[in-house]
């Protein structure tokens, strides 16, 4: 089978592809930085081309070569995109339509996309319980509004035309290459690893991390499946404030300098009590150990600035 990836040459589309491949997929990979690094070797495997999604006869034409039996959409405006609402609405919302516009019109059998936890806001609106995928979505951000209402175009298109189209809602995704969206849990683990200080305004903010190659392995499994029994799943991840998090660092690297500006912060913090009942369960998924994962990104720093392991 051969599977179409768009957006697939950032963070998180890498580790999906080299799984799909693993699994004896065929990529067909399409970005606007069509860069073509990650996938040395699996040339036979992975054709990557570039195409803009917010141009829709780009994507069109991608369905058509590939002929997907699967399709997912990671391209996407990372972070606020307050500053740029236009380019925010071409790439996060047109973008996503023309997707499942042109697997309605192809007949894609199965189309995946990443929505993400941004869509419940703060945690203040749960109080101390988890939020469920059955919540309201609180998120007020230019983002999470995007994210929610890619959600929304998605119950349209399975309702009115029969598609079937799941979305996952990713945590804090965390990995030692990680630059764009959330990065003050990413960088607590990857500066210190350098040998770098780190400062942060609050310390009791809450997180709620996952790494990227769990996330990578959810997208997969998703992805794969013939009939998913949702339309949108919670990945969850692991809780842990800054502060708790800069000990596990300093637990692996004892002289890091971690520092924060404010003890305070966890009614600051975004939605990190998350029931990831539903994913978990219907997938099979197990997430490696959070401290393990810590341990395995401080590490891929210290190889790559030729430091000794911990
Ligand atoms: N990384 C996270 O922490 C996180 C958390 C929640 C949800 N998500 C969602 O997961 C998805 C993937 O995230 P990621 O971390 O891999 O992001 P990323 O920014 O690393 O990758 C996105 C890719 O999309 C490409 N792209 C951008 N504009 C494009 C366009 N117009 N046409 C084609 N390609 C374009 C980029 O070149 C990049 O390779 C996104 O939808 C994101 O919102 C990520």
């Amino acid at each position: 089978m051969t599977v179409l990836v768009l957006g697939g040459t950032g963070f998180i589309g890498p580790r999906l592809i080299r799984r799909l491949v693993e699994r004896g997929e065929k990529v067909v990979c399409m970005d606007l930085n069509p860069s073509t690094a990650a996938f040395a070797g699996w040339e036979e495997e992975v054709q990557v081309i570039r195409g803009d999604v917010t141009q829709f006869e780009d994507v069109m034409r991608a369905v058509i070569e590939a002929k997907p039996g699967r399709m997912i959409n990671l391209a996407y405006r990372l972070g606020g995109g307050e500053e740029n609402p236009h380019h925010a609405i071409r790439l996060n919302i047109l973008g996503m339509d023309n997707c499942f516009e042109a697997a309605r019109l192809y007949g894609v059998p199965r189309v995946v996309y990443a929505s993400s936890i941004a869509v419940s806001g703060q945690q203040s609106n749960f109080g101390s319980r988890m939020a469920t995928e059955d919540d309201p979505a609180y998120g007020t951000s230019q983002y999470a509004v995007c994210k929610a209402f890619n959600e929304f175009q998605a119950q349209q298109y399975i309702q009115n035309h029969g598609m079937s189209i799941t979305g996952i809602r990713p945590a804090n995704v965390t990995g030692p290459d990680k630059v764009r969206g959330s990065t003050d849990h990413v960088q607590c683990i990857t500066l210190p690893a350098a040998g770098e200080p780190v400062r942060f305004p609050y310390k009791s903010m809450m997180r709620l991390p996952i790494h990227v190659e769990d996330i990578s392995e959810a997208f997969a499994r998703v992805l794969l499946s013939d009939s998913p029994h949702h339309s949108i799943y919670n990945s969850g991840g692991t809780p842990i404030s800054l502060g708790d998090l800069a000990d596990m660092v300093r637990g692996f690297l004892p002289g890091a300098q971690i520092e924060f500006d404010d003890e305070g912060g966890l009614e600051r913090s975004g939605n990190y009590l998350v029931d990831n009942s539903r994913l978990m369960d219907e997938f099979e998924l197990e997430y490696a150990p959070f401290p393990s994962r810590v341990r395995e990104i401080i590490n891929d720093i210290r190889r790559d600035n030729g430091l000794p392991l911990v």
